[in-house]
């Protein structure tokens, strides 16, 4: 089989692992992330294409998440798909070491890739993480787990453990706190970088509305005698 023909079968075969989750980590994420990787390599010259694909679209397969918190369960998934196709076993390998270090594991704990391909992976799945796509994907997790959206008062908490942040039953605004607007200095590449920047200010102003809504301070202008009154509605 050629590398577009077995990059084909993965896209299918993974297809009946994704739908477990939510949607925000259905197939349509690895479509994103795949496309996103495959933009992010074209800008960061020397990385192997095949090994891009094959973990952009693989890295979610069976997410801790998801899984009652086996996080060995994707690697061994993972396996076994690309076993059925012949896939070298140092491609095997490289795959399965990118989906194992992939994830955010919390603000203090750092998630370092080694190689060029899993630096571009993990970035365009934090990129996926951030900008109106981030935002939806983030209150949809939040549905699927029945969290609340916003608790006023309540504190975002910046986990130093992996199994803190694992254990955290945050709210779903907090979660920007504890993670997405943390994305845009952990980008690996320059491109990921530049990305994550335009992304992140989509966050930003986002935060600031939903914010300013909750306590009705956009439907009141300060005048310059300093008296608050309503907008036109
Ligand atoms: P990673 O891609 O680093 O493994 P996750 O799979 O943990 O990240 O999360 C992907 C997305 O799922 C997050 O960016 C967010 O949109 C959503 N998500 C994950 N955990 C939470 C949470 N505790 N609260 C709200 N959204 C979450
Ligand atoms: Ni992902």
């Amino acid at each position: 089989m050629t590398h577009v023909e077995i990059i084909k079968a993965v896209q299918n075969d993974i297809k009946e692992y994704v739908q477990q989750g939510d949607a925000g980590h259905d197939w349509w994420h690895m479509y994103r992330v795949a496309n996103l990787s495959e933009k992010i390599a074209q800008h960061e010259q020397g990385a192997d294409l095949f090994v891009v694909q094959l973990a952009a679209w693989l890295h979610d397969v069976a997410d801790w998440k998801f899984h009652d918190g086996d996080e060995d369960k994707a690697l061994v998934i993972a396996s076994q798909i690309l076993n059925k196709y012949d896939v070298a076993q140092n491609v095997i390998h490289h795959v399965c070491m990118i989906i194992k270090d992939i994830s955010f594991k919390g603000a203090g704990v750092a998630t370092r890739m080694t190689t060029l391909e899993g630096q571009i992976v993990q970035d365009a799945d934090r990129l996926d993480a951030i900008g109106a796509i981030g935002v939806a994907r983030t209150f949809v997790y939040g549905g699927f787990k029945n969290r609340p959206m916003h608790i006023p008062g309540q504190k975002a908490e910046l986990h130093q453990s992996k199994e803190a942040y694992k254990k955290s039953e945050g709210t779903v605004i907090n979660h920007f706190y504890e993670k997405l607007l943390l994305l845009k200095d952990r980008m690996n590449t320059q491109t990921g970088q530049k990305i994550a920047q335009k992304r992140h200010n989509v966050l930003q102003s986002y935060l600031n509305q939903f914010l300013a809504e909750w306590d009705c301070v956009d439907i009141v202008e300060k005048t310059s005698d300093k008296k608050e009154h309503l907008s036109e509605i």
